[in-house]
């Protein structure tokens, strides 16, 4: 090898080197923002796009109203609240009677599990502890108040965990940082926030015994409001969790950690419930979303009104996944563990349209243009170099027009879950002009969100 090559190559290592090393990740995370925000995304959860949600607790017993049903009966808006327990309970009931009424007689972690895989959810997220204070683990510091001693009797974090683990389902843990009623919580109040006995006793010993004990995928945090993130000691917490815990390589948590760290911190975002950005944000993204559009606890009043329909929730989910979300949908149990049966309807609906369409939604990455919509509405992903479109109306003349891709003398244009190409035209005013199959509706493979992968396209 000549001297001038050797050197020019060794010139080239240096530069490299240099480069890699700047954007390599830190080896320790120190306990502030700036160096916990650096941590790169642990790949399974962008390329995982679909999981579910479940919130169950002892707000699943008078399943009345929304899982808040302490919160409203004690504070704002107690009226019909109070009404609904002088009419259905004796004087004197008490919110903790409701505990031994939780029982989860007909909880079947296997059958559960078999149904979020059916849903095509690659991950699922359990509210471990709500802010009624209640656990669903036998937490040694929830005395009396955990489903060990109480209701169930069993470890229903524990029993779900171990029936996802064996379908390769991810696992994620909600947990409320803040407990509406808890006296220590109270009390640090009471003391404007410059004592941390609740922090101290109860919310951090209880996350680390969750990481200890079921080794979490993800970290859902919740109940961060009141308080800012020096109160909750959660970026001491994280800076454990992402350097020394059994899960530092694959955890994600996502962005509720104090005041104003919602959209600011963590490693995704869920800023608000229920948030849909406008456009591509910049950083990782999920929306959490109900199927009773109501509440995300089970309510036995709940109605088909404002149950969301199968329509509604893929084409969220498209949007979702076509703007770099993960789209997060929620069920709430029975008090007795029974997933009803329009939320099984639900979920299946979404595993059986992402059984044709998943290939444009799993692993799949925003593309140069999000959305192309000239009265029709088409969401776009991307999988290297393929793009697919995803069609949430059909064109009234069965002409589909996008203005965005542009075609090249190899492009292709097929529908997932048909044989065959699709006709195209390539127009100087119009963009691409596809001729959409005319077939009878039972010949599709699905009623609607209809999936055009494109190929050769630039
Ligand atoms: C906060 O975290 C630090 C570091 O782990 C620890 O020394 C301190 O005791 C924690 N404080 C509370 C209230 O948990
Ligand atoms: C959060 O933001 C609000 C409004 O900007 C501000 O008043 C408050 O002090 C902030 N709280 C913390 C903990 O930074
Ligand atoms: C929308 O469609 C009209 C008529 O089909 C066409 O003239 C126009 O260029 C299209 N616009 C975009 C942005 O594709």
């Amino acid at each position: 090898m000549q001297s001038q090559v050797v050197g020019v190559t060794v010139l080239l290592l240096l530069i490299l080197g240099a480069t890699q090393s700047k954007h390599r990740a830190p080896r320790r995370y120190t306990p502030d923002w700036e160096s916990l925000d650096a941590r790169p995304l642990p790949g399974w959860y962008d390329d995982a796009k679909f999981g579910v949600f479940v919130h169950w607790g002892v707000y699943s017993v008078p399943a009345w109203g929304s899982e808040w049903f302490w919160w409203h009966w004690k504070g704002e808006g107690r009226a019909p609240y109070e009404l609904f327990m002088r009419n259905n309970y004796p004087p004197g009931f008490t919110y903790a009677d409701f505990g031994p009424q939780f029982t989860a007689t007909f909880f079947q972690p296997d059958d559960w599990a078999d149904l979020f895989r059916a849903a095509g959810a690659r991950y699922v997220v359990l509210t471990t502890k709500h802010h009624e204070g209640f656990t669903n683990w036998p937490s040694p510091v929830s005395w009396n108040w955990n489903s060990q001693d109480l209701g169930p009797h069993r470890d229903l974090v524990g029993e779900l965990g171990t029936a996802l683990r064996k379908r390769n389902i991810r696992y994620g843990l909600y947990h409320s940082l803040l407990e509406w009623f808890h006296p220590l919580y109270l009390l640090d109040k009471k003391n404007g926030l410059k004592t941390q006995y609740f922090v101290s006793s109860k919310t951090m010993p209880e996350l680390y015994d969750l990481v200890n004990r079921y080794k979490p995928d993800l970290i859902w945090s919740d109940g961060e409001w009141e308080c800012p993130d020096t109160y909750w000691n959660s970026t001491d917490f994280l800076a454990w969790l992402y350097n020394d815990s059994p899960v530092k390589d694959q955890v994600v948590v996502n962005d509720r950690w104090g005041q104003n760290c919602s959209c600011h911190h963590g490693d995704f975002y869920n800023c608000q419930d229920k948030y849909m950005p406008g456009s591509l944000p910049d950083h990782k993204w999920e929306m959490c979303t109900s199927i009773d559009k109501s509440s995300w606890g089970y309510r036995r009043n709940m109605a088909m009104a404002s149950i969301a329909s199968e329509q509604e929730i893929i084409s969220e989910l498209v949007r979702t996944v076509s703007l770099g979300g993960n789209y997060l949908l929620n069920i709430g149990p029975t008090k007795d563990g029974v997933i009803v049966p329009i939320f099984q309807e639900r979920l299946l609906a979404v595993g059986k349209w992402l059984s044709i369409n998943g290939e444009a939604i799993y692993a799949s990455k925003p593309w140069r243009v999000q959305s192309d919509n000239n009265g029709t509405s088409v969401w776009y992903t991307s999988k290297g170099p393929d793009v697919y479109a995803i069609l949430l109306q059909w064109p009234e003349n069965g002409v589909l027009n996008l203005a965005s891709p542009k075609t090249t003398s190899t492009t292709e244009v097929t529908m997932l879950g048909l044989e065959g190409s699709l006709k195209w035209s390539k127009e100087p005013l119009q963009g691409l002009l596809i001729s959409l199959p005319q077939l009878p509706p039972s010949a599709f493979p699905i009623p609607f969100a209809w999936t055009l992968k494109l190929t050769g396209v630039e």
